[in-house]
């Protein structure tokens, strides 16, 4: 090939733009050791480094052979600091939760947030079934009436789709139903499958439906097939935790209970009424739901988009949590969101830190860990608010930044 003078990896060079060429054909064939000393050798990593510098991580839980099960080219693993929030009390049971999360403050805003909640009672939960839904876009070919096909073929699809599908079955999922919208500025008939996938995230399962799906519905109505693939604004499967404080816990130096309730109420308010609030607000939420959704294995980036959109399902971006001062004066609390998680299958199963998490969280359900999840989101944007609505949360959050300041000077030193 002309002017392609590269062996088939870059060789260690002082040359910036070898060093940093993302073009590695063959790497995803090679084994993981080798693709690490590539990688090390690449961004000038010295492997002897002890572990406070860079490094990819030990394989000590997560060994080689998974990273290569769960994704493609892996070299290492990125380690997160793995802590429990304490003071949780949910439906009248304790409970210990593992969040992994690098940013400080975070676990101590969780506990303080969960012991407040917990003066009023701990935290109370429901959620819908977990049903997750699927998307078949098709374009149509003739006229025809959609409406009087799909409704006649409704069952037989729904046998259809459970053919081969004995496992779930057992488990008691299956799809719930089918429905359909035709939209007419992009010519589409689009088929939503609402399926409960149990325990199971269950991303596959409704993709593979979908897909099955599709072929026989193309029979019924002749049509070019679009899109086929599960929706992330999983809104029948929604997971609900409320909370009162007391106001007597929330004085301070600064305020009497009432009015750290009264500023709380403001600050939601705020939230309410200016998206730029409202982003950090949610942003604040999202600190204690992802440390979650991550240490026991599920798809934080799935949870993180279905939890955006339903914030703006009115149109505008609205907060995650809502607060108010009910009829004693107290604070009352309530968040409500689609929770795609599963405590079975993939990672969750695997993943040997997301198996101890789930063992710590007393192995719930899927719906269970779902609560306990929105739980940890309430209590998390209680203890920013309480924070924010009074002495800010610098003061804080700075005293425990501390230790990451120190070790930094100290490597500046170096
Ligand atoms: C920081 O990570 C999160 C907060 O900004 C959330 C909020 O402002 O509500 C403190």
């Amino acid at each position: 090939m002309t002017g392609d003078t590269s062996t088939h990896f870059p060789q260690r060079s002082d040359s910036p733009a070898l060093r940093f060429s993302s073009r590695l054909p063959g790497f995803y064939e090679l084994g993981i050791s080798q693709r690490r000393e590539i990688i090390q050798d690449m961004a000038q990593i010295d492997p002897k480094q002890s572990s406070t510098s860079e490094s990819f991580g030990d394989f000590s839980t997560l060994n080689a052979e998974l990273v290569n099960v769960f994704i493609e080219n892996g070299i290492g693993t990125m380690a997160l600091p793995l802590g429990v929030a304490t003071n949780f009390h949910i439906n009248g049971r304790d409970v210990l939760v593992p969040m992994a999360v690098e940013e400080t403050s975070v676990l101590a805003a969780a506990s303080h947030g969960a012991k407040l909640a917990r003066l009023g009672g701990g935290f109370i939960t429901s959620s819908t079934a977990p049903i997750g839904t699927g998307q078949i876009q098709l374009y149509p070919l003739k006229d025809l009436d959609y409406d009087k096909i799909l409704t006649e073929h409704t069952e037989e699809l729904i046998a259809h789709a459970h053919d081969g599908q004995q496992r779930l079955l057992a488990r008691g999922g299956g799809v719930r139903d089918i429905r359909w919208r035709f939209i007419d500025a992009i010519s589409s008939l689009v088929i939503y499958v609402d399926i409960d996938t149990r325990d199971a995230m269950g991303a596959n399962l409704i993709n593979t439906i979908c897909e099955k799906l599709s072929k026989r519905i193309a029979e019924l109505i002749p049509c070019e097939m679009g899109l086929r693939i599960l929706t992330n604004l999983c809104d029948k499967r929604m997971a609900r935790a409320r909370c009162r404080v007391p106001k007597e816990a929330l004085s301070n130096q600064e305020f009497s209970g009432p009015e750290v309730v009264e500023r709380i109420v403001n600050a939601y308010l705020f939230a309410a009424h200016d998206v730029y609030r409202a982003t950090t607000h949610n942003k604040g939420v999202m600190n204690g739901i992802d440390p979650v959704v991550i240490a026991t294995g599920n798809d934080w980036r799935a949870v993180e988009a279905g939890a955006h959109a339903y914030s703006c399902r009115s149109g505008v971006y609205q907060p995650m949590t809502h607060w108010s001062k009910n009829a004693e004066g107290d604070l009352e609390g309530e968040i409500e969101l689609p929770m795609a998680v599963g405590t079975v299958g993939g990672v969750t199963t695997l993943h040997p830190t997301a198996q101890a998490a789930l063992k710590l969280l007393g192995s719930p359900n899927a719906q269970a860990l779902a609560e306990i999840i929105v739980s940890v989101g309430l209590a998390q944007n209680l203890s920013a608010l309480r924070a924010l609505a009074s002495e800010g949360i610098q003061r804080g959050h700075m005293s425990l930044h501390e230790g990451n300041l120190r070790l930094a000077a100290q490597r500046d030193r170096h």
